[in-house]
Formats: C-alpha cells, sequence, structure tokens
C-alpha cells in the first residue's frame, strides 16, 4: 500500500486502491491501521455509489443513521447529502434554508459529538464540486493535546465536556433545526481526554458543539475550551483538502476537528456524500 504524508501532524493519501472492488481482509486491516494512526486519509479517483460506499463503511463499524432526517421525521437513513443539489437535482441557491443550514458545517466540529456514543470515523465522497471554494480543513486534536504543558494536561484529564446540537447550530441560525431535532436532541457528557486504543495515543476532544465543562464556572469554561480550539486549530496545524470529484476521505472524529470552507452556492453546484461508522460505546466508558 503506497502512503504519502498530507501534512507534517497528520494525514495521509492512500494511492493505488480502488475501492469500488471490496477489499480482501490484508488490505482492509493496513487501512484500518492507517486511520488509527494518520487520523485523516484521502483516496482520489474513486468510483463509488451509495452502496458500496456503505459496504466500505460497514468494514469499520456499524453504520450511524443520518441525524438530520432520523431526528426531524424518524427515516433511517446511512448517507446525509452535503452541499446545494436537493434529491431532485435541483440547484438550491445561498439563501436555501439547507444551505444556510449547513454553514454551521463551516464551524469546527467532530462529526456526532452531539450523540451519546459519538462517531467513530466519517466516510464523505465527492459527486461533484464546485471550481472555487468548498474546501474541507481539517486539524489533530491529538498532535494539539501533545503542545499543552503538563499542568494543563493535568487540568483536563477527568474532565467532562457538554455536547449540545441545539446550541451550535442556533448559533448559526435560529431556524437551522427541526422541532423534531429541538425536542429530540439533548445535551450529552463527554470526556474531554480521550485515549485511542489501538495506539495508546490521547487527544482532547472539543469541537462547536460543546457549550460548557461539567462543574466548572461558565466564564472558566469558555476560557478553557476557547484555549484548547485555538492551540488546535492555530494555522500551521491545519489541512486544508481541496476537493476533486471521485474523492474519498475518511477521518477519525476521536481526534480530528473538521470545518467547511463555504463556497458561492448561487454560482456552483456541490454534492458529496456522507457516511459515518458509530463508535464502540460512550465516552465516557472509556478508559484514560
Ligand atoms: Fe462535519
Amino acid at each position: 500500500m503506497k502512503i504519502s504524508p498530507l501534512h507534517i501532524e497528520f494525514g495521509a493519501e492512500i494511492h493505488d486502491i480502488n475501492l469500488s472492488q471490496g477489499l480482501d481482509g490484508n488490505l482492509f486491516a493496513h487501512i484500518d491501521e492507517a486511520i488509527n494512526k494518520y487520523s485523516v486519509l484521502l483516496f482520489r479517483g474513486q468510483s463509488l455509489d451509495d452502496d458500496s460506499h456503505l459496504e466500505l463503511t460497514a468494514r469499520f463499524g456499524t453504520p450511524e443513521e443520518e441525524h438530520v432526517s432520523y431526528y426531524s421525521t424518524g427515516t433511517i437513513r446511512y448517507t446525509g447529502v452535503i452541499g446545494n443539489i436537493d434529491p431532485d437535482g435541483k440547484h438550491l441557491k445561498n439563501a436555501a434554508r439547507k444551505v444556510v443550514s449547513q454553514t454551521a458545517n463551516n464551524l469546527w466540529h467532530s462529526d456526532s459529538s452531539f450523540r451519546e456514543i459519538p462517531s467513530l470515523h466519517s466516510l464523505l465522497y465527492a459527486y461533484e464540486v464546485p471550481d472555487e471554494g468548498g474546501d474541507t480543513e481539517f486539524v489533530s486534536a491529538r498532535a494539539a493535546y501533545q503542545r499543552l504543558s503538563t499542568e494543563e494536561k493535568n487540568q483536563i484529564h477527568n474532565a467532562v465536556g457538554i455536547h449540545d446540537y441545539i446550541y451550535s447550530r442556533t448559533s448559526v441560525s435560529e431556524d437551522a433545526v427541526s422541532e423534531g431535532q429541538r425536542n429530540y436532541m439533548r445535551p450529552v457528557r463527554q470526556r474531554l481526554v480521550r485515549r485511542n486504543p489501538q495506539t495508546n495515543e490521547l487527544n482532547y476532544f472539543v469541537g462547536s458543539h460543546v457549550r460548557s465543562i461539567e462543574g466548572m464556572e461558565d466564564d472558566a469554561a469558555t476560557r478553557l475550551i476557547n484555549r484548547l480550539m485555538s492551540e488546535a486549530t492555530r494555522s500551521e496545524s491545519v489541512f486544508r483538502h481541496q476537493w476533486q470529484a471521485g474523492d474519498l476521505v475518511i477521518w477519525d472524529n476521536r481526534c480530528v476537528l473538521h470545518r467547511g470552507c463555504g463556497y458561492d452556492a448561487d454560482r456552483y453546484r456541490r454534492r458529496l456524500h456522507q457516511t459515518r461508522v458509530r463508535g464502540t460505546g460512550p465516552s465516557l466508558a472509556e478508559v484514560v
């Protein structure tokens, strides 16, 4: 398997693999090892459809139902559609509710950190990409953890963050969430420090969904969250991915934050499909 790094801190491109043909056990084991090591993997030139995309997702664990339709209409679906193309192919413009709501993806976050069992990996595959804009940025909260002082590491070691989807989405727009989401998506508790059981490496777990730290005054919690976020997202630590149609990117939500970079939905079409792998349990049950 040919691997080349994407950034000095994390990330790798995997070359010469056709993911639509299925992976034998040996090759899958190498990819699984690579995602644990590099946190973000890029495969270019793929030709997936929703079935092969979901089949690949299921190799990593249990696919997670997509939260927008699940909490809005109760429909179970495993593929989320990102961008401005609606299901019958119509091009949605900047003012469309779905496009406005998705601008919350431009805040640094870890997918599904608002679920009691947060997501393990996301798999995002590009069908249509704009000529300009629409990049995705990634940072490693594992590398960032290593930059903390021993005192800071000790301070956060057993802390619990409160992650709240309604809080983060309504920071962008009050109608970014549906009635069903408001009713059913309650804040959840997540360990602030997590350990990868395969590599034993530690990282911290933050992002736009974090609204507070349990047992900490709001001001102090906000200062701590801001400190951790700015350390993780300093400019030299960012890997910015410029999408091409046919790219599949897999990332490890336990230790990576990502954000969209925005694009002009009036001018361009953008359509990516995303699946997620459910984590193996609540972060609170992890041994750190
Ligand atoms: Fe995301």
